[in-house]
């Protein structure tokens, strides 16, 4: 297994002013900074300006916001979403990171994503059991 630090994104959900959201996901960032298996990035969205108003089509240049936001997320091992429930979900600005290119590539990305952690997990459960 890597002995290469975990990296970890704490993502600040919630964007509304007077928001409370960015004191938790600071208290969790230093508890996982004090850690030497984690380096820690937090991403806060009310700083991302992410658009509301999405290219329609595939192909199409995304946002500059987006483009500036994405290696941020590219380089991140794993994330920590500190998110506030609004109406019984959780909000728009959390969807507009992971879903920039429509609900077809949405799909497509969660299948990807998602046999990628099946087999990854299935590899894992054969050597011992989650520790969790
Ligand atoms: C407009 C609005 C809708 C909310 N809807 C829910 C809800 O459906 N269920 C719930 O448990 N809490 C709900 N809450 C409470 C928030 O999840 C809670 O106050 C959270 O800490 C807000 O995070 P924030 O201050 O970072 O925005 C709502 C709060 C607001 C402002």
């Amino acid at each position: 297994m890597s002995e290469r630090k975990l990296r970890v994104a704490v993502i600040i959900g919630s964007v509304r002013s007077g928001r409370f959201g960015p004191a938790p996901a600071d208290w969790i960032a230093a508890e996982a900074a004090k850690r030497d298996d984690l380096d820690v990035d937090v991403i806060d969205l009310a700083r991302a300006w992410l658009p509301d108003v999405l290219p329609a089509t595939a192909g199409t240049p995304a946002p500059q916001a987006v483009q500036d936001l994405a290696p941020w997320l590219d380089a991140s091992d794993a994330f920590v979403i500190v998110t506030p429930e609004y109406n019984h979900s959780f909000p728009a600005s959390l969807g507009r990171p992971s879903d920039p290119e429509g609900p077809l590539a949405a799909a497509t990305s969660m299948l990807d994503q998602l046999t990628w952690w099946g087999r990854l997990l299935r590899d894992a459960r054969a050597e011992g059991a989650y520790p969790g």
